[in-house]
């Protein structure tokens, strides 16, 4: 693909190879095509249901998939696992306060467990928690408390081809309409990078309009920062007035610009486990503590074990290196860039940690109904052995009302993540081949029904069968 393609990266000049080298190896197979048809069956059509030994390229997810770095290792075998005080809650402790400016914080086992203690120490029945989009954990953790998550998310994210630069953004005025009514809102919720919307930016100039907004009817803005240094490098290339400032300045205005935070070291820690959640208020936060000692552990460990907490606290200090970064996006963008350059329909323009095919373009004669997010994610994995994760009608199953109606929601997606640090362009490029070649005969693939289901979250572990 690279040799006859004029978008390609090898003769940019801007475009340095990966800032690392690989020292370790796993070794991955691909299965021969009736065998990947077996597994697959066996799995009852669900990509949740496959062992990860018969995938060949494993794009389920970005989130704990990231390869560790040397450093990171090191400060692994150095964790002393002391059960209060240990040396990596404290170097934790140290990252926390030097890039994102925050003194206090609680370590928990990862993102859902910072949310789950947000929701349920701070929101109550009726409450309404606004968000640009929430993620799935964070709606489910409000709901389960009787509150009611609402999406405001700009209007240019409905339209999936729009090149707008932060399609992530909130809609203010919504948020407006909402602080002035007489709803209770406990806290507002800003994710950056927007993952169910696309994985598109918040700009930084919205971050701060939200805080403001939020602020002016004395209410805390939390952000899901997940993928915070993603959402950095965006602001740089993209906003005006950004494009000299050094990352981690940019880092710092973002978590200023909020009253506290929830993140999942699983994404922009590099660790494959852990999450943190940090507030401004020490009353608040000793709330959370003492929930948080009920449910995680001992506030100087929480959900994490020394081990993970000493990887965290490297991570988040790689995750906003330059070379780093740019390499990561780059990579992103490169798979974007070759499926659309060959007329694989994607959601515009590419994001920070993901493509998304939008699938339900891609195979039109497939129904909503029939799960065409779905149906290409099995394709993908028929013909190449890839793992991908559908977002549309199989994973958001109930009708969404309007407030809460985001902008994926009206679309069929299939979400290729890519792990950080862990597959070459060359993998992108066999990727990028096979879903072209799904393109080439996309007559061929057919819708799902479902066999069996549980109550909620279902796509986790449905059963289907092809139409
Ligand atoms: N918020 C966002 C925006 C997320 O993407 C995720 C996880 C979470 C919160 C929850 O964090 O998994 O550590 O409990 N996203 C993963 C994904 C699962 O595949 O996008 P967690």
């Amino acid at each position: 693909m690279r040799a006859n393609h004029s978008n390609g990266h090898s003769l940019d000049g801007e475009a340095l190879p990966e800032p690392f080298r690989a020292k370790m190896v796993e070794p991955i197979r691909l299965l021969p095509k009736p065998e990947r048809e077996q597994r697959l069956a066996e799995a009852g059509h669900n990509l949740f249901r496959l062992k990860a030994d018969d995938v060949f390229v494993d794009l389920l997810t970005d989130s704990g998939t990231s390869a560790m770095s040397d450093s990171q290792w090191a400060a692994l075998m150095r964790a002393d696992p002391a059960y209060a005080g240990s040396r990596p809650f404290h170097d934790l402790a140290r990252t926390v306060n030097d890039v994102f400016g925050y003194d206090q914080f609680l370590p928990v086992h990862q993102g859902r467990a910072a949310e789950h203690l947000l929701a349920a120490t701070l929101a109550k029945p009726g409450d309404v928690i606004p968000s640009n989009h929430h993620f799935d954990t964070t709606r489910a953790n409000l709901a389960a408390v009787g509150a009611k998550p609402v999406d405001f998310p700009c209007r240019e994210s409905l339209d999936p081809d729009g090149r707008e630069s932060f399609k992530g953004n909130m809609d203010t005025e919504r948020l407006e309409e909402l602080l002035a009514s007489r709803a209770h809102v406990p806290f507002v919720m800003l994710t950056i990078t927007d993952n169910a919307g696309g994985g598109q930016p918040v700009s930084l100039a919205n971050i701060r309009r939200v805080h403001e907004i939020a602020n002016g009817h004395r209410v805390p803005l939390i952000l899901d920062s997940c993928r915070f240094a993603e959402n950095a490098w965006f602001v740089r290339e993209r906003e005006p007035g950004q494009a000299t400032r050094p990352i981690p300045d940019i880092v710092r205005d973002i978590f200023a610009a909020a009253d506290g935070f929830t993140f999942s070291a699983k994404k922009d820690g590099l660790a494959n486990m852990g999450g943190l959640l940090g507030l401004r208020s020490p009353e608040k936060m000793e709330r959370l503590r003492q929930r948080l000692i009920l449910v995680e552990g001992f506030p100087t460990y929480g959900g994490m074990s020394a081990r993970d907490m000493a990887t965290v606290a490297v991570g988040i200090r790689e995750a906003i290196e330059e070379a780093y970064l740019r390499s990561r996006i780059r990579q992103v963008g490169l798979l974007h860039r070759w499926l659309s350059a060959y007329g694989v329909p994607v959601v515009r323009p590419a994001g920070g940690h993901a493509v998304y095919v939008n699938a339900g373009r891609m195979l039109p004669h497939v129904a909503p109904e029939e799960f065409p997010g779905h149906a290409l994610a099995c394709a993908l994995y028929r013909e190449g052995g890839i793992r991908s994760c559908e977002i549309g009608s199989l994973m958001f199953d109930a009708t969404p009302d309007d407030a809460t109606a985001g902008g994926s929601r009206r679309l069929e997606l299939t979400r290729l993540a890519i792990p950080r640090r862990v597959y070459s362009d060359n993998h992108l490029d066999y990727v990028a081949r096979t879903a072209i070649r799904i393109l080439e005969s996309a007559h061929d693939v057919h819708g799902l029904r479902i066999t069996q289901a549980p109550a909620s979250l279902r796509h986790f572990s449905a059963r289907l069968q092809p139409l």
